[in-house]
């Protein structure tokens, strides 16, 4: 099945509305910033493109579903931040948005099928304005409710930070860490599940 009607799928039988909350990592790393543009990869139902939005940044959102765009688009229009958001319908194993952001985030930008996750992350950090940052929040733990495998090889901090392929002196580690969360389940469950974050700066 193709990576577009997987996403379509989840997000047509799933909530159509938002949380409205951002993700953890995004809100404590990104928060102390000064505001500018931002690249958003795996928008999902915009949570994190309204947050951004809404502290001033000025957010470019990408997901492969146009079901989950819908639905961000509407979450931003009900935030009021339509006029800071744009929305782009992208597969990124094939095609990615133009232009440098002085942030780019991707956060669990996890797909079920092969695709060349490294090649899009390596790409998200050319991305980067000089200056700018870069945010990769992922998976290092598995939740009971995930649709990965039991047996699911997670990338460790260095696996993920090799994959960038990023010139050596150029970029500043702010934290490159493994963090421990509460999520909730869709059925109203709690665990508490590891992720990696992947917060760097880029110098020149
Ligand atoms: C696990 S969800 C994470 C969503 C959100 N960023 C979050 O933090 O909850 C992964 C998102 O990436 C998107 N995605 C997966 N593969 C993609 C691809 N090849 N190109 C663009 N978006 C993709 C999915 O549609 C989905 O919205």
């Amino acid at each position: 099945m193709q990576t577009e009607t997987i996403w379509n799928d989840i997000y047509s039988k799933g909530p159509q509305t938002s949380s409205g909350k951002p993700g953890l990592a995004l809100s404590q790393f990104v928060g102390p910033l000064r505001v500018g543009t931002a690249l958003e990869l795996g928008c999902a139902r915009g949570d994190d493109a309204v947050w951004l939005a809404r502290q001033g940044w000025h957010v470019t959102a990408v997901d492969v579903s146009y079901v989950a765009l819908d639905i961000a688009a509407r979450n931003a229009l009900a935030a009021g931040v339509l006029d800071r958001t744009t929305f782009e319908a992208h597969d990124l194993a094939l095609s990615f948005p133009e232009g440098q952001f002085d942030l780019v985030a991707a956060s669990f930008l996890h797909s079920p099928q092969d695709w060349p996750r490294g090649e899009v992350l390596a790409r998200a950090a050319m991305a980067v304005a000089p200056r700018g940052h870069l945010l990769i929040v992922e998976h290092a733990s598995r939740a009971p409710w995930s649709w990965s495998p039991e047996n699911t090889h997670f990338p460790t901090v260095e696996d993920t930070l090799a994959s960038l392929q990023l010139a050596s002196g150029a970029w500043a580690h702010r934290c490159l860490c493994p963090i421990a969360r509460t999520a909730s389940g869709p059925e109203g469950q709690s665990a508490t599940v590891t992720d990696n974050v992947l917060f760097l700066q880029r110098l020149t």
